[in-house]
């Protein structure tokens, strides 16, 4: 593949070499398995299927310069997946075991981890699901962790240029719902609105708290965040969202590497005038900037709907440069393969 192939991945499902998975029955997990096939075999009265009892990660392999290969950050995916278990009353998969898992998939693609300098990766979707026979609503009887893979390019067309997003009246998560969990059926209930706002020519939707529709939740499959005019980065906080990796580590970097005030609070939507530049954030999405977000007749442009603004560009580069090994990053924050 050329360095312009790797570049046009796009995020989607590529042939890989092997796959993780490990079986929990009668309280506790097996060794776990690599193999060939990306096929399950379960129960049609699994959990999973009829009531959504589901849940996943999703986390990057990045090739260094030198050749080696690093994942940013995986034990707060573990730690993510351990708290999206509790509340979909799963059993939790240990941490030891879903970064083990994670290295044991890496290992077996690496001729599948893109090259440094393309910006694509090796993209590693952790899941769990509740499997076996069972009729009530009620946890599953048996469940199945796995990890599988596909190298990916960006998410969102064009990389670091500026997409425009729509505001959607409809919520993905309720006020004191599944929000904060990444579990499956948040994501069945984006695919409408995503479809729309894809339809109407915009890169995804935008969500407003589900409890007031006044504020910014999140954007699409990625957390808002918003450098206001006199230089301090917001975050909404919100109980419904799903609190993002890439986004904690933003607030870490805007503060610590570029002596920035850091807040976690509301984003009014009849307030985005304090804003000088936006943007959307994730695993997946890395820094999208936001361009311009329309709602109804309202239509905002933030830096530009062209061209990244200076501060996103630098918390783009400060991230990029820790995630591919090239900046030194915060004790911990690294895990060489
Ligand atoms: C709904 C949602 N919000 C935010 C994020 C960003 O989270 P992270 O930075 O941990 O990838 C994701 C992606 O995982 C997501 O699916």
């Amino acid at each position: 593949m050329t360095k312009e192939e790797y570049k046009n991945l796009g995020f989607v499902v590529r042939e890989t070499n092997a796959n993780y998975i490990s079986y929990y029955k009668n309280g506790s997990w097996d060794e776990g398995l690599m193999r060939d096939e990306d096929t399950i075999t379960i129960s049609a009265f699994s959990t999973a299927l009829h009531y959504g009892q589901e849940a996943f990660e999703g986390l990057k392999a990045y090739r260094r310069k030198d050749g080696r290969i690093q994942l940013f950050r995986p034990t707060e995916n573990a730690k993510r997946l351990q708290r999206s278990c509790e509340r979909l009353l799963m059993p939790k998969v240990p941490i030891d075991k879903f970064i083990d898992a994670c290295e044991q998939v890496v290992k077996a693609n690496q001729d599948l981890v893109p090259p440094y300098g393309t910006g694509a990766t090796l993209y590693l979707r952790p899941y769990i699901i509740g499997v076996g026979k069972n009729l009530g609503v009620r946890p599953a009887p048996e469940y199945i962790f796995g990890v599988i893979c596909s190298p990916v390019g960006s998410y969102f067309k064009g990389g670091l240029a500026p997409n425009k997003f729509v505001i959607t009246q409809y919520d993905r998560a309720a006020p004191h719902g599944t929000g904060q969990a990444k579990a499956g059926g948040n994501y069945a209930a984006s695919l409408l609105p995503h479809e729309l706002a894809k339809k109407q020519g915009y890169a995804d939707c935008i969500y407003l708290d589900p409890l007031t529709h006044t504020k910014i939740d999140e954007v699409g499959a990625a957390n808002f965040f918003g450098i206001t005019k006199d230089n301090r980065f917001i975050t909404p906080k919100s109980s419904s969202i799903l609190p993002s990796i890439t986004k904690y580590s933003l607030m870490y970097i805007a503060e610590k590497y570029l002596g920035m005030e850091v807040e976690e609070g509301d984003v009014y939507l009849d307030q985005l005038d304090i804003f000088k530049e936006a943007g959307a954030c994730g695993t997946a999405a890395v820094i999208s900037p936001i361009g311009r977000i329309d709602c109804d007749d309202m239509q905002h442009v933030f830096y530009s709907e062209t061209e990244v603004g200076p501060v996103t560009k630098k918390l783009y580069e400060i991230l990029t440069g820790i995630q591919f090994g090239d900046i030194e990053g915060p004790e911990g924050w690294v895990h060489i393969i």
